[in-house]
């Protein structure tokens, strides 16, 4: 049984019950999860409207992959595939063990759920490869070339998309572990990039995310609560095809911060860059972090206080036509490179109802000229169709692959 109601983020407290279970409390006791810190007792659910990792709240470990369909294996395979993934989806986001038979590696055994969140979606080649082109969404074309683009194709699209995100990074692992098994025969791991945030409860003062220049990364999202946040972020009944209702489209950007260069600019210099303040993210034109900037205003010497290329000028709905995206990124850090520079920055993950009315535009727009694209760097791509949620006893994309 659960402990307490699911609240605006979709997250309940409390872990499963039952047999298959991991030990929560002793077998049979019936007892509450009492060994278990409200973080591990956290569990978004699986069944719900629109996939879990959407809104669910930034998790403090993320693991994304793509998997391409082995050479003969088409739909009947890949609708398999998807509904071996949900079932162990669903169970692990349930704190229950990968397999009803107790099979499992171990990994997160003691582990409550932790908030574990497992997202699917479907890339481009997806449908040519399983010769389901007339269900391929427009909004699924390949994204258009930026100038700035240093892209490795090897690392970028795949048929299928697997996002993990937990707050614990063994239950993330132990996910991960699962669901590349479940694939086995199937699909193989085209490219994993592993990703991280701040811990929940790490600060005092909680509030949007920091990213690895030290910036307040989030605050311009659009909030459940607007009113047009469920037409921007996802698709409506009748937008494209059917299968694709409640379902979201997600890009997957890999973005190289070049911190050396960054962390040699003086603070007054970075917040130039975004336009708001490092500390507080306030705009340059006062107030705090939710205040609205004056993008007029000037300064004594008649310049703009928040310039023309400011990053978090340049990206507002309001300069790009109305377009808007939920921003929903990871950090990464793998070390130092070849050049001994550090492979560190951003898996940035935006969340639209239709790309072109959300990313393209955007990324045009900072292609012409974002003060920040000196101190950054595009280095993988992938646009997927991320179908609604799965209904109890469903798999996700079903309404697609059956
Ligand atoms: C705003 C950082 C890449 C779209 C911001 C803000 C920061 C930031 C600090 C201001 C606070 C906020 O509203 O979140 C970064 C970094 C990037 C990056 C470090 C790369 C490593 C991108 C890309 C896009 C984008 C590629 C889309 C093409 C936006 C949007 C806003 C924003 C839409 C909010 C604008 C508003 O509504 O006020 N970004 N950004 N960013 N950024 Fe980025």
């Amino acid at each position: 049984a659960l402990l307490g109601t699911a609240g605006a983020t979709g997250l309940v407290l409390g872990a499963a019950g039952g047999g298959v279970g991991y030990a929560l409390a002793p077998e049979g006791s019936g007892a509450p999860t009492e060994a278990l810190s409200q973080l591990g007792a956290r569990r978004a659910m699986f069944h719900v409207k629109h996939q879990p990792g959407i809104t669910t709240p930034l998790q403090a470990k993320g693991h994304l992959l793509a998997f391409d369909l082995l050479a003969g294996k088409g739909r009947r395979e890949a609708a398999n595939l998807l509904r071996r993934w949900s079932g162990t989806a669903g169970r692990l986001m349930a704190g229950e063990a990968v397999a009803a038979d107790g099979h499992d590696t171990g990994v997160a055994l003691d582990a409550g759920p932790a908030s574990l969140t497992v997202t699917f979606g479907f890339g481009h080649s997806f449908f040519s490869r399983t010769g389901l082109e007339k269900q391929r969404p427009e909004a699924l074309a390949p994204l258009p070339q930026f100038s700035s683009d240093h892209l490795d194709a090897k690392r970028g699209n795949g048929d299928l998309w697997v996002q993990i995100g937990a707050d614990d990074a063994l239950v993330a692992f132990h996910a991960l572990r699962a669901l590349q098994k479940d694939a086995r025969g199937t699909a193989r791991v085209r490219w994993q990039m592993n990703g991280f945030n701040r811990s929940p409860g790490a600060t005092a003062s909680p509030r949007t995310a920091r990213n690895l220049m030290g910036q307040l990364d989030g605050t311009g999202n659009p909030k459940e609560s607007d009113k047009d946040f469920a037409q921007r972020v996802f698709v409506g009944a009748g937008d494209g095809p059917e299968w694709m209702a409640n379902g979201s489209y997600v890009v997957m950007r890999r973005i190289r911060m070049l911190l050396d260069e960054w962390e040699g600019l003086g603070l007054a210099e970075q917040e130039k860059v975004i336009g708001r303040r490092k500390s507080t993210g306030a705009p340059l034109t006062g107030g705090g972090e939710r205040t609205e900037p004056e993008l007029d205003a000037t300064d004594k010497a008649g310049d703009l206080v928040i310039p023309l290329n400011a990053h978090a000028r340049i990206t507002r709905p309001d300069q790009n036509g109305g377009a808007a995206m939920l921003r929903r990124p990871f950090s990464y850090h793998d070390g130092i490179d070849a050049d001994g520079v550090p492979d560190a920055g951003l898996l940035f993950l935006c969340w639209q109802a239709d790309p072109l009315r959300g990313f393209v535009p955007v990324q045009r727009k900072l292609d012409r000229g974002d003060a920040l694209s000196e101190y950054i760097r595009h280095e993988a791509s992938g646009l997927y169709a991320v179908p609604g949620g799965a209904g109890k006893g469903e798999y996700v994309g079903q309404g697609l692959l059956e």
